[in-house]
């Protein structure tokens, strides 16, 4: 294991004004994602949305690292340039979906444990050999206070399958993302969210401590705290940022180097404001940065709708994000910026 290796490169992903593009959506999610476009998900409509997104000229000011799915690690820009070695040319770092997605927890009807261990020892080498240099494993914890979910079993069986992937993505010289997103789609309030984040992120640290995961080469991909989508009262920017800080100060070790926020389902807007709320709040022990499905892909995605003439329009869209996703960083976004040319 190159230790040294592992905290540069996570170190690297979350540099300066940096944070995380994932377009890692699996063939079905991004074939949903299409679907509102209407745009068929074909493979090589898939690969040119891709190659739209990678060949933004500037991103890689604010974009560290790319999480890809498995088929695009394999893809090449329509003039031959692999994926991975287009974005390492750029200074951005090719990443790797390597989940195999949440699937029903069997004696716990309504929670799900994420699959895709069997084999990823083996796996991991050839994600390496393509270029990947981090991963990445969701769990999903969904919050239903009515059947008393999540359970505390839950909880344990979830962590300790982010603490196993991590401790081989290490062994194969691979930064290892641990990603336990608490689910927004409830009736929650920010309270009840915050408690079980705190309780997932106690668990997932003792579980990473107990396979002698090193955590300087480690990024955490979490949810911020934030009231489910379905409760009547929902939190300001503020109460975000602060639920939010308290939790990850609660839980979080200083010698993580990085936490990127997954978007989650907010939009892209609120997204960049949470992230520039919390910065604002001051230093933190770790870098405060985005890894961000929706939040960087929903305006250029909208923009484009599969027209070859609307490809300059959606990278402007994806470059803005980005950059304002960037300012976030320091606290240095400003709501008017949405509206600037
Ligand atoms: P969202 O930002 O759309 O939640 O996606 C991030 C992600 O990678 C989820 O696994």
């Amino acid at each position: 294991m190159n230790v040294e290796q592992l905290i540069t490169v996570a170190n690297e992903i979350v540099g300066p004004k940096k944070g995380i593009l994932a377009a890692d959506e699996s063939s079905p999610t991004i074939k949903k994602r299409f679907d509102q476009i209407g745009v068929e998900s074909t493979e090589e409509n898939r690969r040119s949305y891709r190659e739209m997104l990678f060949t933004t000229p500037g991103a890689e000011e604010y974009i560290g690292g790319v999480i890809l799915f498995e088929e695009t690690l394999g893809q090449s820009t329509s003039d031959g340039v692999p994926f991975p070695k287009l974005l390492s040319d750029k200074g951005i770092i090719p990443g790797i979906k390597v989940d195999k997605g949440a699937k029903p927890l069997a004696g716990y009807p309504g929670e799900k444990v994420t699959e895709g261990l069997d084999g990823l020892r083996d796996r991991l080498v050839g994600y390496r050999d393509q270029g990947a240099l981090f991963a990445k494993w969701r769990a999903v914890i969904d919050i239903d206070e009515a059947q008393g979910i999540p359970s505390r079993f839950g909880i344990e069986a979830n962590a300790h399958a982010l603490a196993r992937y991590a401790a081989l993505c290490q062994e194969a010289d691979i930064v290892p993302i641990i990603e336990p997103e608490v689910l927004m789609d409830g009736a929650h309030s920010i309270e009840v969210c915050q408690a079980v984040t705190e309780e997932v992120l106690v668990e997932v640290y003792r579980q990473l401590a107990a396979h002698r995961v090193i955590l300087e080469g480690t990024l955490l991909k979490p949810n911020m705290v934030i009231a489910g989508k379905k409760c009547p009262e929902q939190a300001d920017v503020d109460e975000v940022a602060n639920a939010t800080a308290i939790t990850l100060l609660r839980t979080v070790p200083g010698a993580v180097p990085g936490i990127v926020f997954l978007s989650g389902g907010q939009s892209a807007v609120e997204a960049t404001a949470h992230l520039n709320a919390i910065n604002a709040l001051g230093e933190f022990p770790w870098e405060v940065s985005f890894s961000y499905g929706r939040a960087l892909q929903q305006p250029p995605l909208a923009a484009w709708g599969g027209k070859p003439g609307n490809i300059e329009a959606a990278k402007a869209e994806y470059y803005k994000r980005a950059k304002l996703n960037g300012l976030a960083r320091s606290g240095d976004y400003r709501d008017e910026m949405e509206n600037a040319a």
